[in-house]
C-alpha cells in the first residue's frame, strides 16, 4: 500500500490559513536553514515554478509521485495562470464544479475522493501520495491519511481555516522525527496508529 501524507504549513494554534484560506503570511518564515532543508530533504512539495527558482527542477522524485488537493487550493495556482502547479507529479484536483481538467497533467476527482485515493494507495510503487490541504479534503480524507508532516510556524492566529475541516473525533498518531529551526519554525512528522 502506498502512503497517503498530509503536508502542511501551520500556526501554533494549527490554523493553516486566515478565515479566508489564506497562507501568504507564513511565507515569509521559509528563509535561512529552513528554506535550504525543504530545498533538500523535501524536493517533492514545492511547486514547480518555486523548484525552477531554487534550482531543484531536476532532482528525481524522492518520497512522492502523486499530489492530491480541493478545488480551492488548486485555485491558487489558477489565479496566477499556472495551471499545472505540480508538473513533476501525477497531479488529482478534486471538484464538483471544475468540468473539464485545465491541464492534461490535472486529472478531476469530481466525486468520492475517499474511493479515488484508496484506488491510488493500492498502486504498486516506491512512492507516495502528496495530499496537499485544503482544509475540507483533508478533512474529507482523514481516514485515508497515514502520515503527517506539520510544518509550524512561531505565530498565533486566534481564529482561521482548520487543518482538518470534519467534525470531532479523537484520531491517534505516533510522533517521529522532530526538527527545529533557527528561525522558531518546527517540523514534526506523525504516523497514524492502525
Ligand atoms: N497552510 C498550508 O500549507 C496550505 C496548504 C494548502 C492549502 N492551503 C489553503 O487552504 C485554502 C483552501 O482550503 P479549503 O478547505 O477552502 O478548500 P480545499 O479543500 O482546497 O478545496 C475544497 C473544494 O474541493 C472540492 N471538494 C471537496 N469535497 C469534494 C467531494 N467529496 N467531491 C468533489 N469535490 C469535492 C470542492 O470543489 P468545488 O467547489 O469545485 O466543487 C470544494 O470547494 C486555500 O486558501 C489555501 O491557501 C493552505
Amino acid at each position: 500500500m502506498r502512503k497517503l501524507t498530509y503536508v502542511i504549513a501551520c500556526s501554533i494554534d494549527g490554523f493553516i490559513g486566515g478565515p479566508d484560506g489564506d497562507a501568504s503570511f507564513m511565507y515569509p518564515y521559509v528563509v535561512g536553514e529552513y528554506a535550504e532543508y525543504l530545498r533538500t530533504e523535501h524536493p517533492d512539495i514545492n511547486p514547480t515554478h518555486v523548484r525552477r527558482l531554487i534550482g531543484t527542477d531536476d532532482v528525481p522524485n524522492r518520497a512522492y509521485d502523486t499530489i492530491v488537493q480541493g478545488r480551492r487550493s488548486y485555485d491558487e495556482a489558477l489565479k496566477e495562470g499556472i495551471t499545472s502547479p505540480f508538473a513533476h507529479l501525477r497531479e488529482y484536483v478534486v471538484s464538483r464544479t471544475l468540468a473539464e481538467s485545465p491541464h492534461p497533467n490535472v486529472e478531476i476527482i469530481s466525486s468520492d475522493p475517499v474511493a479515488r485515493v484508496r484506488e491510488l494507495k493500492a498502486e504498486d510503487g516506491p512512492l507516495g501520495i502528496y495530499l496537499c490541504g485544503g482544509s475540507v479534503v483533508a478533512g474529507e480524507l482523514l481516514d485515508e491519511i497515514d502520515e503527517l508532516i506539520i510544518k509550524t510556524y512561531p505565530i498565533v492566529l486566534g481564529t482561521g481555516m482548520p487543518m482538518f475541516g470534519s467534525g470531532f473525533d479523537v484520531t491517534e498518531f505516533t510522533l517521529g522525527e522532530v526538527r527545529a529551526f533557527d528561525n522558531g519554525a518546527v517540523v514534526r512528522t506523525y504516523t497514524r496508529k492502525r
